[in-house]
């Protein structure tokens, strides 16, 4: 996904198939307890996502988002085997690592202290991976172009140190849209930014997402969040994480405040909130922007 206007072609795993299909099926995750056996997390999770559009992951805080997130970007935390059982399909083959086409974004940018924006947006340019599949004056047009879509074309030649945190998190966004990734998983990719910011930053989400649609995992615990942005609200249990409800929303983007007021959202708004409280009070927390 990217919203720069660049005549460059995709990589050849991006323009193979269009859409992207990911199958999770029956996914447990069990961790190591403290005091000792395991701690189950994630109980029995399948769900599908079958066609481009922006698939909103909420529940209560420590239920397990996280965890499903990093198991479709391939993250595989240490001493724990990752799903414990079940299986992850990307366009019907098994995955069971990192997969070439998905790329995450983190409420903490990474970006590198010591690189420029330009750089830092071009960091996966340096890997071998994208190396050999782009030129090096292809990549750069791409840096240049997508810089542009997330309005940082001129703060290119700017050290992360120089940017807001709002900025910080575009030039996160940019790196990982430089590479038209088909499958963009973002785990609380605003939470840490002010309202005001964080309302900037999904309008650019939507503008980007129009310009090129992919398959978009958004993990958040705003309420308002899921409702803005979201196709799809899939609202997980407390832990151990199941799925609670799973809902669309075609409201068409960018929905007004008007609409953020309707019957409708509102009956959305409850309808989440029924599920995080049936899922045991006191057991975590979820936000409602106002
Ligand atoms: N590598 C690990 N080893 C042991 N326990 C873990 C590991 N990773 C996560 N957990 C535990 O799994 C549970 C779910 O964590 P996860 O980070 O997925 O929650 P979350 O829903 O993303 O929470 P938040 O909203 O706070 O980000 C937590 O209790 C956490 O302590
Ligand atoms: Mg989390």
């Amino acid at each position: 996904m990217s919203g720069a206007a660049s005549s460059t072609p995709a990589p050849a795993a991006a323009t193979a198939k269009a859409g992207v299909t990911i199958v999770l099926k029956d996914i447990v995750q069990e961790y190591p307890a403290p005091g000792g056996g395991t701690t189950r997390v994630v109980d029995g999770v399948n769900l599908a996502f079958e066609r481009p559009g922006i698939n909103m992951l909420l529940g209560p805080s420590g239920c397990g988002k996280s965890t499903i997130l990093h198991m479709l970007g391939g993250v595989r935390p240490m001493g724990a085997k990752t799903p414990t059982s079940g299986k992850i399909l990307i366009d019907g083959a098994e995955c069971d690592g990192a997969h070439d086409d998905s790329v995450m974004v983190f409420q903490r940018y990474a970006n590198r202290p010591d690189l420029s924006v330009f750089d830092n947006v071009a960091f996966p340019f340096r890997l071998k991976l994208w190396r050999q599949r782009i030129a090096e004056t292809e990549w750069r047009q791409r840096v240049a172009d997508t810089l542009k879509a997330v309005g940082l074309a001129d703060k290119q030649r700017l050290r992360p140190a120089q940017l807001s945190g709002g900025q910080n998190q575009r030039v996160a966004l940019a790196r990982a849209l430089v590479l038209r990734p088909r499958i963009l998983l973002m785990d609380e990719p605003f939470g840490a930014l002010d309202a005001q910011t964080r309302e900037e930053m999904q309008r650019l989400l939507i503008d980007l997402h129009n310009a090129q649609p992919c398959l978009v995992v958004f993990v958040t615990h705003d309420v308002t969040e899921a409702l803005v942005l979201g196709d799809r609200v899939i609202v997980l249990s407390a832990q151990p994480a199941r799925v609670a409800d799973d809902f669309v929303i075609t409201e068409p983007r960018p929905r007004s405040g008007a609409w953020q007021r309707s019957g409708e959202a509102v009956r959305m708004e409850e309808r989440i909130f029924e599920q995080l409280h049936a899922s045991g009070p006191g057991r975590g927390s979820v936000r409602v922007t106002v």
